[in-house]
């Protein structure tokens, strides 16, 4: 059979098999479901809404909701079932892609599925940015350059003068920097302003983290009416169900539980990290701005069994340049931290 391009003959797998466990500490996820009482009203809506209808053609009432919670004008946002769908529409329009190594796999996974020249600079000791050598590729053919902040998957936190300074680059350059803001809230930290004054910047955001709503799959993208425009065309006609679009609206009019939510990870990601680097010396935390924690072991294969065989399921990313050894932990509830606190204590 030769209907196919050629090079879709050896696509990457996207990095993730599930396993079974208790507990379920490997994707990022928001350890709590949505309030009960949000919850309930959606289903209300759902039931009175009329299923055999096709739902808007780019989802403008939920643009126009999240064009009033983020204050960006409507023709800037972009609607996808998971900001995935972003990632691989920006891979497809860029001349090429670049990132950093490690990076969230999918930026490389969406460049080779869509036969984008693909390029990756280290990051520095530390997880540091890279700012020179990322200087360095901007002053080459302009492309796309995906900056995750916090990154993923080290939970690094990248000074904002520093990103800024990418910003500046990619404007003269003609590049566009894409600051994938996935997990954003658990740092505290907002791109917009920086994209707001420079249209070279643009925005992901996702409802799978901080809003409880990995399930649902939905990210948004704001940037630049011109980058939104294309975007957008890359996207299919319809591709925001009927349904996902009554939860998102319901989530965007009641959003106080995501506040609340943040504030709890955030100090279990504190204790997890001190209660880790008490309990076993041999692994090493590092700091996360995110809602995981990368933790270095003596071996990787090893740390992963050894949680498993205790219920508890999280993350190897032993398999990227950089982090032998490392596992990766999302932060769970109070419960679930305390039951991986005592495994971990007992792991080899
Ligand atoms: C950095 C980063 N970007 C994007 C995504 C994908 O988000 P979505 O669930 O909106 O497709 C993830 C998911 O884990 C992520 O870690």
């Amino acid at each position: 059979m030769d209907a196919f391009k050629p090079h879709l003959a050896d696509l990457p797998d996207y990095p993730y098999a599930k396993a079974d466990a208790r507990t379920k500490l490997d994707q990022n996820e928001s350890p709590e479901d949505l309030p009960p009482e949000l919850k309930r009203l959606v289903l209300d809506r759902l039931a009175a809404l009329p299923w055999n209808r096709y739902p808007e053609l780019h989802a403008g009432e939920v643009r126009a909701a999240l064009a009033r919670h983020e204050a960006w004008p409507e023709a800037g946002v972009v609607v996808a079932p998971g900001s995935n769908f972003l990632i691989l529409a920006l891979a497809q329009a860029a001349r090429q892609v670049l990132d950093t190594a490690p990076a969230f796999p999918y930026y490389r996974g969406a460049a080779v599925a869509a036969a984008t020249p693909y390029r990756a600079v280290p990051l520095g000791p530390g997880f540091n940015l890279p700012l020179q050598a990322l200087l360095a590729a901007l002053d080459g053919p302009p492309g796309v350059l995906f900056l995750p902040v916090p990154h993923a998957p080290t939970g690094a936190l990248f000074t904002p003068g520093d990103v800024a300074r990418l910003a500046e680059r990619a404007r003269a350059t003609g590049w566009l920097l894409v600051i994938d803001e996935a997990y954003h809230a658990f740092a505290g930290t907002d791109a917009r302003p920086l994209a707001r004054e420079n249209p070279s910047v643009a925005v992901l955001r996702t409802f799978s983290k901080a809003w409880s709503l990995g399930g649902i799959r939905t990210g948004y993208l704001l940037g630049s009416p011109r980058v939104a425009a294309v975007v957008q065309a890359l996207l299919p006609p319809f591709c925001i169900p009927a349904h996902t679009g009554v939860i998102v609206q319901a989530a965007l009019e009641r959003p106080g539980y995501v506040a609340a939510l943040v504030e709890r990870i955030r100090s279990e990601r504190a204790r997890l990290a001190a209660g880790l680097a008490a309990a076993q010396p041999r692994w090493t935390v590092h700091p996360s701005a995110a809602n995981y924690l990368l933790v270095r072991t003596p071996d990787a294969r090893a740390a992963y069994q050894h949680l498993l065989s205790r219920g508890l399921l999280v993350r190897r990313q032993d398999h990227y340049a950089g982090l032998e050894g490392c596992i990766r932990i999302s932060v769970g509830t109070v419960a679930e931290n305390d039951a991986l606190l005592a495994a971990a204590s007992e792991a080899p």
